[in-house]
């Protein structure tokens, strides 16, 4: 019997890969470093069953129509505001992704891009290694306190919720919004539902935690950003089109919020000459937010597991979208 097609979209784990290499043909986009161009990718899926892919793909309507075979497409992330899943359902095509075993990591990541931004610790790093400390000095690299803090989630789900069960070990006063109240975990970890406006208003420290959709691009914007305490530190580890970042630039400049810290932006990845990359008071990282190395191993393997379920029809896959 022939053997499903596989595409896979870049190199990925070898655990996963040989999970797929036992039991399907496989095709890999070889690179580590460099997504698949889009019209290598759309000739490379013209005859596939299944696409693994990562978010730097975008699976549309395009994509199906190259790919009449398809069945599955399994992407290794959480946030599947890449895939156009409609088009996908109406074309009966199951989409996959990996939520959960990423929850913990990047709550951990979240909490240390608020730390790094509220204490300036990239600033003072840099400081040192530059040769530019001469003495202890009173007011010499100081941030914003943390303990005690108030701290608002908006977007309260897997990942708000760790992060909030971290904010708990530094007595944070701790403040929520999401569509969907929770007051089960208002009882168990003290969190307090705020409507959006009291929240931006209220915190010390806001964290974006949403997933991308139609109804959260540009979510936080010139109006949200003058609604927040001037000494606000800003923290976006959700997906870049959710914040409006030009409004985000101006609210820098202007001095109406104090410090932003940034894992993902509109256009990534984000380059030198970007006008966020230029202000001290802007912590960036390169979207690392699940990159444990056994966290992306554990992504990876589920991704494959979903993605040899969705092909093979044996057993349901466990993370269908
Ligand atoms: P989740 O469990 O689905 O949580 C998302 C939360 O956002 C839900 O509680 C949802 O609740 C809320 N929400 C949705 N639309 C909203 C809106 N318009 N206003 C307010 N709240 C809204 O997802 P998760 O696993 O925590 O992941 C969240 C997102 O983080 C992912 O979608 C992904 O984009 C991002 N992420 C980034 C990284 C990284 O590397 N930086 C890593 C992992 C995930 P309601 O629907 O009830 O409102
Ligand atoms: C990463 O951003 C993910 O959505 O898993």
């Amino acid at each position: 019997m022939q053997k499903p097609k596989i595409y896979v979209t870049r190199k990925i784990p070898n655990e996963a890969l040989k999970m797929l290499e036992e039991r399907c043909d496989v095709t890999c986009w070889s690179q580590e470093n460099e997504p698949v161009s889009r019209q290598e990718l759309l000739e490379a899926v013209k005859d596939v069953d299944g696409i693994y892919c990562l978010l730097t793909e975008r699976i549309d309507a395009e994509v199906f129509e190259a790919a009449p075979r398809l069945r599955i497409v399994s992407t290794m992330a959480v946030g599947y505001d890449n895939i156009d899943v409609v088009e996908a359902k109406r074309r009966g095509v199951m989409v996959t992704n990996t939520p959960g075993v990423l929850t913990e990591t990047t709550a951990d990541l979240t909490f240390a891009l608020l730390m790094a931004t509220a204490r300036r610790l990239p600033e003072a790093e840099a400081f040192v290694k530059e040769d530019k400390w001469s003495t202890w000095s009173p007011m010499l690299m100081t941030g914003q306190d943390v303990y005690g803090a108030t701290l608002g989630v908006i977007g309260m789900g897997r990942i708000g919720e760790a992060v909030i069960r971290r904010a708990r070990g530094f007595d944070m006063k701790l403040l929520y919004h999401n569509r969907t109240r929770k007051p089960e975990l208002e009882t168990e970890l003290g969190v307090v539902y705020t409507s959006m406006d009291d929240l931006l208003k209220q915190s010390d420290f806001i964290i974006v935690l949403t997933p991308l959709t139609s109804e959260t691009k540009h979510l936080i914007g010139e109006r949200e950003f003058g609604l927040m305490k001037d000494t606000a530190v800003f923290i976006n580890t959700s997906r870049g089109p959710v914040v409006d970042e030009e409004a985000l630039y101006e609210a820098l400049v202007n001095n109406k919020i104090w410090a932003a810290g940034l894992d993902v932006f509109e256009k990534e990845p984000i380059r030198g000459n970007h006008p966020l990359l230029t202000l001290s008071n802007v912590v960036a990282l390169p979207h690392i937010g699940s990159a444990g190395i056994a966290t992306r191993t554990k992504m990876a393997v589920l991704a494959a597991e979903s993605l040899l379920a969705g092909v093979f029809r044996d057993e349901p896959p466990r993370r269908i979208v």
